[in-house]
């Protein structure tokens, strides 16, 4: 079973591999409902109706370099194995949001894994995009804007070991604070 990081990261690259300066993830859980929601949303390219209608049929890529793109049916059968779904909506020239939903308490729900991970491979993939992060749990949340980061940092690059030490404990001590009470 894979951890809805790695979900996650599928997602969040697909919108780096459609050109996207700008991406955004957004985590909802909300324990009285028990739902708990991801949304992806890029500025990339974005995909035609036809491109959409097959993009949850595993034999379909616009990839060359390999023919079977896995990402998004995984991603789909993992929610929809949960009581969940999953919708994309996206307009060519102009981007995709994609939101997934799982049934938060479902037995089959994979557990949320290592994000501080997933968005440091992010963080340091690309100095050409910017990532905004909400993670909501109940009233409390934890998120930042890399734009507002560089503008701190000015020339200093995410790659630059200070920085990325700083961005690792700043993720990690957010996530501590954000679960603390559970
Ligand atoms: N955010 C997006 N913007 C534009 N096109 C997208 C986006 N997400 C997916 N696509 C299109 O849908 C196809 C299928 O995506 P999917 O993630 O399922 O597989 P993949 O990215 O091709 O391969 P894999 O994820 O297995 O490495 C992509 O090749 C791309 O053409
Ligand atoms: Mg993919």
């Amino acid at each position: 079973m894979r951890e809805l990081s790695q979900h996650i990261l599928d997602l969040l690259e697909n919108g780096l591999e459609a050109g996207a300066n700008r991406v955004s993830l957004e985590i909802v859980e909300d324990t009285a409902r028990a739902l708990l929601t991801i949304v992806v949303t890029d500025n990339g390219r974005g995909m035609d109706p036809q491109t959409l209608d097959n993009v949850v049929d595993p034999f379909f890529t616009t990839r060359t370099t390999r023919h079977v793109g896995l990402g998004i049916p995984l991603v789909k059968a993992a929610a929809q194995r949960c009581d969940g779904n999953l919708h994309i909506v996206s307009k060519v020239g102009q981007g995709t949001k994609v939101t997934v939903e799982f049934r938060r308490s479902h037995i089959d729900r994979a557990p949320l894994g290592n994000m501080e991970s997933t968005l440091m491979s992010v963080l340091l993939s690309r100095n050409d995009c910017d990532l905004v992060y909400e993670h909501r749990l109940d009233d409390r949340s934890f998120g930042f804007d890399t734009a507002e980061i560089r503008e701190v940092l000015g020339d200093l690059p995410f790659t630059h070991p200070d920085i990325r030490r700083w961005l690792q404990e700043f993720i990690r001590e957010g996530y501590q604070e954000l679960y603390h009470m559970l």
